[in-house]
């Protein structure tokens, strides 16, 4: 349990420790000094507390760290593709508390973990799925305003495209997290990066891509469908297949 002195709020009720401010974590040294925490909320109304948002155990906190807050608000629907045991989704949980998250998974074991997970957090709606296959649960998913992925396969951007073909609104947000080692443990990570992000641009509009402090081989990209990409003051006008990563 922390003092919510200690904190102040830098987006979308996402918290930051009052030392160190939001976007200056722009690398693994500076972010570990910073911590982000969300506050969750007991059902009964019994008060609320801040759960610690470790960077060093999710990437959106690591992205979060290099200054990017997700587009979304207190009533957003959110697909959780790779959600885990729900650790980093607990925190989505938290900042879309009139919202819902979306949690798929596949593996049986972890399944487990995430649906007790879900038992204390009734915006949490657990989806036992392989995520190649999104017709199998287009039945339980509404269009969602955005679709976070981190998922450790070699089809990673053809999952991602799947999946905003099926739930993402018009004017919704992938935040994808490529792992490169998943797709090809051998070839040059920025060419991996680069083919996985053109893959993506055959369909959505690349507005930002990332390197995560304390991920090594990983890059996060967020896109967004392209009539809205064309009007979103969020872009980046110079985002592209990554060539050169700092
Ligand atoms: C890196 S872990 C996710 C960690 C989690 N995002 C967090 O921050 O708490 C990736 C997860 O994706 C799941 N996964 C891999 N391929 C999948 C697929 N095709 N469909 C659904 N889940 C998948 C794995 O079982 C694993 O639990």
């Amino acid at each position: 349990m922390n003092d919510f002195a200690d904190y102040t709020e830098i987006g979308c009720g996402i918290y930051q420790s009052r030392a160190s401010p939001a976007g200056q974590a722009s690398n693994a040294s500076n972010a570990s000094q910073t911590r982000l925490a969300t506050v969750s909320r007991q059902e009964d109304g019994g008060g609320q507390e801040f759960q610690v948002w470790d960077f060093r155990h999710s990437k959106l906190a690591a992205l979060i760290l290099k200054g990017y807050i997700p587009q979304i608000t207190e009533s957003s629907l959110v697909l959780y593709l790779g959600a885990a045991s729900g650790s980093t989704a607990s925190h989505i949980s938290d900042i879309v508390q009139n919202g819902l998250v979306y949690v798929l998974e596949f593996s049986p074991t972890v399944m487990k973990k995430l649906i007790s997970r879900c038992e204390s957090r009734p915006n949490m709606i657990p989806i036992f799925a392989d995520a190649n296959h999104p017709e199998r649960y287009s039945y339980l998913v509404d269009k969602v305003d955005l679709i976070y992925q981190d998922i450790a396969q070699r089809n990673q951007a053809e999952i991602a495209l799947a999946n905003a073909e099926y739930f993402l609104k018009d004017d919704g947000y992938l935040i994808l997290m490529i792992k490169a080692r998943s797709i090809d443990s051998t070839a040059d990570t920025k060419e991996i990066f680069k083919k996985e992000v053109e893959e993506l641009q055959k369909r959505l509009s690349i507005l930002k891509t990332v390197k995560l402090p304390g991920y090594r081989d990983h890059l996060a990209v967020i896109a967004r469908g392209r009539s809205s990409a064309a009007t979103d003051p969020t872009a980046d006008s110079t985002a592209s297949a990554p060539t050169r990563q700092p």
